[in-house]
């Protein structure tokens, strides 16, 4: 494209005036917007940039593998993977209340943010993913009124605590202006296509408490739902989907044996900016099919629930 190839290098000159020879340090969710900042910033400033990714023990199956490997392998950049997995999942025991468990990992991201960033000598500023619509609105969500979809990732606040400038090169740019320029920087398809993914991560896909045990079934069973999406050639059509597990087990019969397990709940939804949302309308083969795969290949799970309900009444995450 050749408007966002010309951006790219108005981009990269603009930052490298801002920057100068000075350390730069830039938080990697995974999403587009993160992972574009990166990108643009490694192409302008390289060693001068160090990005920090936060495993939060909350991320989808393998996720955290495959994009530390991306940036470290494909882009060869500066990265801390922190494996904060315990200091998350051991602050959230016992913690069932949604808007407690979005200030617990609000907080402790924070913390770990700052932890790592205190490494980074000579650090002067922050990059950051803000886009234009971030600019101009702050959007909140009634899962979680305190919270706003970026307020997880950007570290509200931080950069004046931490006497830190900030870059946000995408300032100027739409979502898929941001999807074009990650395109135009070679990043996969399959990558800058992914759906939403909230900052609080699993913890608003399990319902009351959280526990590993929870987490590694509906880690499994969210990664048989998402193939299944894919190879029926569904994904692109779909705003956002993924599976929560419910707090409650019921009976089910296996063989000749009777099964006490969990349920899992897959959700769908069509949407333009995830303000108001509705439910994708698969076939009842395709729930058949996805329901028999998730019990025969995820232990510990005896029924699957299809979730019809739109936005509004209800809201796309569980919390
Ligand atoms: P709801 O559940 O409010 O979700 O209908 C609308 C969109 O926002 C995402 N979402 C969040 N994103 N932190 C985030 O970063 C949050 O606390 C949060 N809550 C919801 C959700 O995934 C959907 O795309």
């Amino acid at each position: 494209d050749w408007n966002m190839g010309a951006y790219r290098e108005e981009m990269i000159e603009k930052i490298r005036a801002q920057v100068g020879d000075k350390q730069v340090i830039c938080g990697l969710s995974g999403g587009v917007d993160s992972s574009v900042t990166a990108i643009l910033l490694h192409e302008a400033i390289g060693d001068q940039l160090t990005c920090v990714f936060v495993d939060h023990g909350l991320l989808r199956l393998n996720e955290a593998e495959e994009v530390v490997k991306m940036f470290r392998e494909s882009y060869n950049l500066k990265l801390i993977a922190a494996d904060e997995k315990d200091l998350f999942l051991n602050a959230l025991e016992g913690v069932s209340d949604p808007e407690v468990k979005r200030k617990t990992i609000g907080k402790l991201f924070i913390d770990v943010f700052q932890k790592y960033a205190d490494q980074i000598e000579g650090a002067q500023f922050l990059a950051q993913g803000t886009l234009y619509p971030d600019v101009i609105e702050s959007v909140s969500f009634s899962g979680g009124p305190s919270v706003t979809i970026k307020s997880h990732h950007n570290v509200g606040g931080l950069p004046e605590k931490m006497g830190l400038k900030l870059v946000e090169p995408l300032r100027e740019l739409f979502k898929d202006e941001v999807r074009a320029l990650g395109h135009e920087l070679g990043l996969p398809a399959s990558f800058i296509g992914r759906h939403p993914f909230p900052g609080p991560g699993l913890a608003i896909r399990c319902p009351g408490e959280i526990t590993r045990e929870k987490l590694a079934i509906l880690q499994k069973a969210d990664a048989v739902y998402i193939d299944q999406i894919r190879k029926h050639g569904l994904y692109d059509d779909i705003w956002q989907a993924f599976a929560a597990i419910l707090p409650m087990k019921t009976v089910g019969v296996m063989g000749d044996g009777r099964t006490y397990d969990f349920a899992v709940a897959l959700r769908a939804v069509t949407s333009v900016d995830g303000m108001t949302a509705d439910t994708y309308p698969f076939s009842h083969d395709f729930l058949s099919e996805t329901m028999t795969r998730i019990i025969n290949e995820v232990k510990g799970v005896n029924r699957v629930f299809y979730d019809v309900t739109s936005k509004p009444p209800g809201t796309i995450e569980m919390e």
